[in-house]
């Protein structure tokens, strides 16, 4: 595909990052790539600690991070996936999740 190789690979890099990061325990990361002459789609499922619902729309806004308690203690700043989803969107994607 045509693109932008840095940015698509932290794309790829940041989703792994999150997999791992929101996996306790042993994570099992499942990746799959599939795509068409018009379109590529790239999967990476973790068996982690998941989204709920109510906050799989407001993960990809700057600085949102789903609020935790004290359950999980992962440092980060809430900006990987509004980095992902601006990059997937200068590529003509969306996110489907
Ligand atoms: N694979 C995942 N499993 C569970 N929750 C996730 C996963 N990926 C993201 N999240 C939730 O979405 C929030 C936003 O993710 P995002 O990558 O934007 O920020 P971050 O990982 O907290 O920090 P940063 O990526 O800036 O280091 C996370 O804080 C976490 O609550
Ligand atoms: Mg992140």
């Amino acid at each position: 595909m045509q693109g932008d190789r840095l940015h698509l690979l932290s794309v790829v890099f940041n989703l792994l990052d999150n997999a791992l990061k929101y996996s306790p325990g042993e994570p099992s990361i499942q990746i799959e790539l599939n795509g068409d002459d018009k379109n590529v789609e790239l999967s990476i499922k973790d068996n982690g600690i998941g989204i709920a619902t109510e906050y799989q729309p407001k993960v990809f806004e700057k600085f949102f991070r789903v609020p935790a308690g004290d359950t999980h203690n992962t440092k980060g700043y809430g900006l990987g996936l509004s980095y992902v989803a601006h990059v997937v969107e200068k590529h003509k994607g969306d996110n489907i999740h």
